[in-house]
């Protein structure tokens, strides 16, 4: 396995790590721009995902968390759903390359057995097996949001809260959320673009900063990254 600190971008190594949380959007845009279908971006989005965990690794990045599928999502057409499900499965089994980088693969959305979660099963063993295969690395944690929305997390938080002796504090609901471990994001990117927050980790955006860019997905790559690091990093 590939030591993490050996591939580390000069100057990352004594940066604290940080958490990076993206909504990869505009995926539909770069592809009409060349003239190619809908589906085409989004297999270029899964592809520069792909490269941005990379980069991640090298960076001292410490969690990545993208915004893969949201619970409104499943209105789009049949065939382009399909598709993206179907690139959510080649992410998940990119394990070799999650191994390399010494990146663990995590999920957060409705959990499958809950009423009107709607992962389907290939999905769902795909992700099983993505989190149960790369579990031992110690690097970057790369969680991928799928049949996600953060207003349906904070419902089931706070229905949660109800079931417990605690009092009902920050720290309660911190411990109910579909991924208690993830720490709160330091900085929020959203390409494409547009400035709006969408129903991303409402509760765990406290605080970050965000960063807005105009390039689409497929286009966001490493020195996009460090531009969003800068707002928390000085090097
Ligand atoms: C928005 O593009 C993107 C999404 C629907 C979610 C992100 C999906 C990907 C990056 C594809 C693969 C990702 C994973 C995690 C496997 P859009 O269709 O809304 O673009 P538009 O606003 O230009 O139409």
């Amino acid at each position: 396995m590939t030591d993490a600190l050996s591939t580390t971008t000069k100057g990352h190594t004594s940066q604290p790590p940080v958490h990076i949380a993206c909504i990869m959007d505009g995926n539909g845009r770069w592809a009409k721009r060349r003239g190619l279908p809908r589906t085409a971006g989004h297999t270029a989005g899964e592809e520069a995902l792909a490269a941005v965990v990379r980069a991640a690794a090298q960076r001292n990045i410490g969690w990545l968390t993208v915004f893969g599928f949201s619970t409104e999502n499943w209105v789009r057409p049949r065939a382009e759903v399909r598709h993206i499900l179907g690139l959510h499965r080649k992410l998940f089994g990119r394990i070799d390359e999650m191994n390399q980088n010494n990146a663990r693969i995590n999920w957060i959305g409705r959990p499958f057995d809950e009423p009107g979660a709607r992962t389907p099963v290939y999905v769902q063993r795909a992700i099983r097996k993505a989190m149960a295969d790369t579990e031992h690395n110690t690097g970057l944690v790369v969680t991928v949001a799928f049949d996600y929305g953060s207003r349906a997390e904070l419902v089931r938080a706070a229905r949660a809260c109800k079931d417990t002796d605690s009092p009902i504090d920050a720290e309660t609901i911190d411990h109910k959320m579909y991924a208690p471990d993830l720490p709160p994001v330091d900085v929020l990117v959203r390409t494409s673009g547009e400035t709006r927050i969408s129903n991303f980790l409402l509760w765990q955006i406290n605080g970050a900063a965000v960063y807005f860019t105009e390039k689409t997905w497929p286009d966001f790559d490493s020195d996009e990254l460090d531009r969003a690091l800068k707002l928390v990093r000085s090097n």
